[in-house]
């Protein structure tokens, strides 16, 4: 069966992060992995905050957060004055759930292929408030046009008072069309907010054209940043309304800052995200961006043949800027949460490979990434030894 070539290396990238080389670190998706240039940089922020911790806080560290805002912001695509750094998606998102003041009767609308930690974020809101939470299923194959018909379907307008859709999706490694349901749940006066974890870095964004209420996306995945960097955008008709998780100082300084300042906390992974983007561009942004998603499909179809599936089989839900392909196992593989840790952890051990694993309705995927510290022979030697060790149960 020919496979597609993979793309030509990035000579020197795996130099460029502190990467155990014993492994194959198939899952960058998951927590990322910070290039040593960026943890320097964190590490000398932090130096400077040891040096004197007072005057690290206390003379000129908001201005500093400002200025890294608006930088990250502006790579974004987003308006910086709408955007708010946050530690993670996760944190984003329950800042905007817990603003929204939902009350009984409210429903919070997601898709059957949104984060797990959002799904359990949503739920304790809506136990909180007396407000319930509906999913709508969404097909694997659908069409964005399919996807936007079933979103159509699934709002009710007037107790629907937030549409949660992701971006880039977890479980699937899904691209959906985020500005077209945005502009449909405007029409019906839906809010949207967009879990756009994993764009950062990933895929050519502007989060400005999307258009969404709120928008939150991870800086510390496909964008290099140290982890703890996210973005939470906000449209200019909710900044008054968004409140911190955690009240401190700057209450009355406003939206972002008021979000932002959470009290004594080690602020230098923001500080040092722009080494990230900076890492990024001189890689060249493009390059980085069409390597990644051609090795992921490199590695989808050598494991997908390993493992017996017709190419006709392999997903691409994603399309092909991607980097995050999906394999599927043999039935009964991974059909539950427990299942799918069990064999990533297995995996793990006995190839020395780091992939996701995910059971999404009882069938069970292998999530393989493309970075540029990762090269062919990793999926090759992957796809040569899964095969065995499925067959040992
Ligand atoms: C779609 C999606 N949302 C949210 C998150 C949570 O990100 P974090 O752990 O940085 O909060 C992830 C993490 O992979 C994700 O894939």
């Amino acid at each position: 069966m020919t496979v597609p070539q993979p793309p030509e290396p990035i000579p020197g990238a795996r130099l460029l992060f502190s990467l155990d080389p014993s492994v194959s670190h198939l899952n960058h998706g998951s927590f990322g992995a910070v290039p040593i240039g960026v943890q320097r940089a964190q590490q000398r922020l932090r130096d400077e905050m040891e040096a004197n911790p007072l005057r690290f806080f206390i003379q000129g560290l908001v201005d500093r957060i400002a200025h890294t805002r608006r930088h990250l912001a502006t790579f974004l695509g987003a308006d910086p004055d709408g955007t708010a750094l946050v530690g993670n998606a996760t944190t984003g998102v329950a800042v905007v759930l817990q603003s929204l003041g939902l009350r009984p009767g409210d429903e919070v609308v997601t898709t059957d292929h949104g984060y797990g930690a959002v799904a359990f974020s949503v739920e304790r809101e809506c136990r909180r408030t007396g407000a319930v939470s509906r999913t709508l299923p969404v097909p694997l194959t659908a069409s964005d046009e399919e996807v936007v018909e079933i979103v159509r379907a699934g709002l009710r307008p007037g107790r629907t008072k937030l549409l949660i859709v992701d971006q880039i999706t977890s479980p699937t490694a899904r691209l959906f069309p985020t500005a077209a349901i945005v502009g449909l749940a405007r029409e019906h006066g839906v809010p949207v907010l967009v879990d756009a974890a994993h764009a950062p870095g990933m895929l050519p964004i502007s989060v400005a054209s999307i258009g969404a209420d709120f928008w939150v996306g991870n800086l510390h995945k496909w964008a290099y940043a140290p982890r703890g960097t996210a973005a939470l955008v906000v449209a200019g008709a909710w900044r008054e309304r968004i409140q911190p998780l955690v009240v401190s100082w700057e209450q009355e300084t406003g939206f972002p800052t008021r979000v932002e300042w959470q009290a004594t906390l080690d602020y230098t992974a923001w500080l040092a995200a722009p080494a990230g983007l900076f890492t990024l561009r001189t890689l060249g942004l493009d390059r980085v961006r069409a390597h990644n998603a051609a090795l992921a499909a490199y590695g989808q179809r050598v494991v997908g043949d390993a493992l017996g599936v017709a190419p006709a089989d392999l997903p691409e839900p994603g399309g092909p800027t991607v980097a995050m392909r999906l394999v599927p196992l043999q039935p009964g593989v991974a059909p539950t949460i427990d299942a799918a840790r069990e064999l990533r952890a297995r995996i793990a051990e006995r190839l020395a490979a780091e992939v996701s694993v995910a059971s999404w309705h009882g069938q069970g995927w292998l999530r393989l990434c493309g970075q540029v510290y990762n090269t062919p022979d990793e999926y090759d030697r992957l796809a040569a030894r899964l095969p065995t060790l499925l067959a040992q149960g």
